[in-house]
């Protein structure tokens, strides 16, 4: 469980936001997750690390991912697999309606066409199981080994990677501010990151409220997912403590809908450009620091408290999404 391919060449940084801390109140720390890594970084490497490894173990050398033109998974799994000589492919289907007249060509979509992706498209009512698994069985009567991806890396191993970020964590805040966090935010699509960092602050006991903004799912059944997944990592690694209580998933902010952006949202995204010269993304991130920015000005945040955001990365989707910032 704890083989890992090298992906990350370190801890990301955590890095205190003086001029959002000022404008909003609370203490705002980000932890940057977008920076380093193959492929462009993000969330997914620290996934990637055992889930790879975990492929390599069982002598697979092509990696199939399920996506779409801007799927910053995909970019970033086309990424690692560049950089340790596997192949991959890419099962894309439309989710996103087009934004733009170059969407399907800009952003994540030209990141895969410059690393040479393999992309097998698929019609958006297809199943992406199926498909995936009947392009597995192609690969595999051509002699390689296919290993299929789990949906958004999020199964234990690739959650285990969170359970590593919310350890970092703990040790750069006790660094930096000599206790730990009231508040951990981040966006959650499939769950992954969600479930690990809840899963490190339960085991390691500490009081800090994990906050996950829904930016795919609109009602429970992430709530269940994630906790199913924290308590899966849990059982794995120190069975018998309890998941924390103190986690929060709010799916008030998908908008309408996966990869829609939201007006909160952009509000969200010019405004840390402007005042920290950091870049969020239409479809995850800026959807969460508008949760956040919410929390703060109804006061559910008091300003003496203390944050971490989680940058999971996306900047691509600017370019993609260009025409929400003109
Ligand atoms: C930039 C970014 N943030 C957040 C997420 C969601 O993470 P998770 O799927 O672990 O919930 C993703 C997943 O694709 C992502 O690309």
């Amino acid at each position: 469980m704890n083989n890992k391919v090298k992906l990350l060449n370190r801890e990301s940084s955590l890095e205190f936001l003086p001029n959002l801390s000022n404008t909003l109140g609370p203490k705002i720390y980000i932890k940057r997750d977008d920076e380093g890594g193959r492929g462009g970084g993000g969330n997914k490497l620290r996934k990637y690390e055992r889930i790879i490894a975990d492929a390599i173990h069982k002598k697979a050398d092509t990696l199939i991912i399920a996506g779409h033109h801007q799927s910053n998974a995909a970019r970033e799994l086309v990424g690692a697999a560049c950089q340790l000589g596997l192949k991959s492919i890419v099962v894309c289907k439309t989710m996103i309606p087009e934004q733009n007249p170059t969407f399907n060509k800009n952003g994540n979509a030209l990141l895969m066409q410059l690393m040479n992706a393999n992309i097998i498209t698929i019609n958006a009512e297809d199943d992406f199981d199926i498909e995936m698994n009947k392009i597995a069985a192609s690969v595999n009567k051509k002699g390689n080994k296919a290993y299929l991806i789990p949906f958004g890396g999020s199964n234990l191993l690739g959650s285990l990677g969170y359970y590593d970020c919310a350890n970092e964590i703990i040790e750069q805040f006790k660094n930096a501010e000599g206790t730990t966090p009231n508040y951990v935010v981040t966006p959650t699509g499939s769950g992954g990151t969600m479930a690990g960092l809840i899963a490190g602050f339960s085991i390691a006991k500490t009081p800090t409220k994990v906050i996950g903004f829904s930016v795919l799912y609109k009602d429970k059944i992430i709530e269940n997912i994630v906790t199913k997944l924290a308590n899966e990592i849990i059982e794995n690694i120190k069975p018998n403590v309890d998941i924390a209580t103190n986690f929060e998933l709010n799916t008030k902010f998908v908008g309408e809908g996966y990869g829609i952006p939201t007006e909160n949202g952009t509000k969200a995204v010019t405004m840390l450009a402007e005042l920290e010269g950091l870049f969020l993304c239409p479809v995850y991130t800026s959807k969460a620091m508008a949760g956040l920015v919410e929390y703060i000005k109804t006061n559910k945040i008091k300003k003496d408290e203390t944050i971490v955001f989680i940058h999971t990365g996306g900047m691509p989707l600017v370019h993609a999404y260009y025409n929400q910032y003109m």
